[in-house]
């Protein structure tokens, strides 16, 4: 198994007090304005179109009344997962938030019942391959090359390639991270052909918002099957409208692929 990037302590003691919802809220809100670079991060997402409010949430004191524990909790290691992200591979960012933004879209629109943390889990769905990457940079970017010029989904060559897939290491980083299964089962599951016995539904959507982000942004990428839309109740979604909006969406945000950057699925 790779080396798996730990979280700064201070993150992971944060993410056990937000858990605990007998930790004083004044202790919660220290713990986070302690650290300027995770208030400020924090503050930024929940005033940005990730969160698309407009609370004007202008404190931390202000964000935990607002929003509650379990939302601050979110908003903590959305921001060390992006932190994550962006530091290594622009584009897998871009489409990584792109994604999680119509995720919320997609099942508030569509009144989809699923986990809460589905939008959270879209973010760091493709996470695995930060992982791959830090642990060879060399091996990765053979793989990112074959991947574009033998028109061949990523998984499919890092499993060729390395013998594990960006899915299966996601799924054991946040694992480590200890998140709960209802993120880490679907991020596992996400390139899986089957239909899966749990955590279908978080499953088949990010299966459906990863397909939709790609097409959106003109990458080759396969659709998630009709028996597979049918089983979670949305085979009759109008998959052409939320592709056309969310086009319109990312080029509103100024959030199209980077050119020299590498794409990724
Ligand atoms: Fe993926
Ligand atoms: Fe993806």
């Amino acid at each position: 198994m790779p080396a798996l990037p730990t979280l700064p302590s201070n993150i992971i003691i944060l993410m056990e007090m937000l858990r605990d919802t007998r930790t004083p809220a004044s202790e919660a809100i220290q713990r986070i304005e302690q650290d300027q670079v995770l208030s400020a991060r924090v503050l930024k997402l929940v005033n940005s179109s990730y969160y698309s409010t407009a609370y004007g949430v202008a404190s931390i004191a202000h964000a935990v009344a607002l929003l509650g524990y379990e939302e601050i909790w979110k908003l903590v290691v959305g921001s060390a997962a992006m932190e994550l992200i962006s530091a290594n591979d622009l584009n897998l960012w871009l489409h990584s938030y792109t994604s999680s933004i119509l995720m919320k879209e997609l099942i508030e629109a569509e009144g989809i019942n699923c986990s809460s943390k589905i939008q959270l889990t879209m973010l760091m769905h493709d996470i695995g391959k930060i992982v791959l990457l830090n642990y060879n940079l060399e091996a990765y970017r053979k793989v990112q090359d074959s991947s574009i010029e033998d028109s061949t989904m990523a998984h499919t060559v890092e499993e060729a390639q390395l013998g594990v897939n960006h899915a299966e290491v996601g799924s054991w980083l946040l694992e480590s991270w200890a998140l709960d299964e209802e993120q880490v089962l679907p991020i596992a599951q996400h390139h899986c052909t089957a239909l899966p016995d749990l955590y279908a539904t978080e499953s088949i959507l990010i299966k459906l918002v990863d397909y939709l982000d790609h097409a959106a942004r003109g990458h080759h990428y396969p659709p998630p099957e009709v028996e597979e839309l049918e089983s979670i109740g949305l085979g009759d979604l109008d998959q052409e409208r939320w592709l056309q909006q969310h086009q319109t969406r990312i080029s509103e945000l100024n959030l199209s692929d980077q050119p020299q950057a590498r794409a990724s699925d």
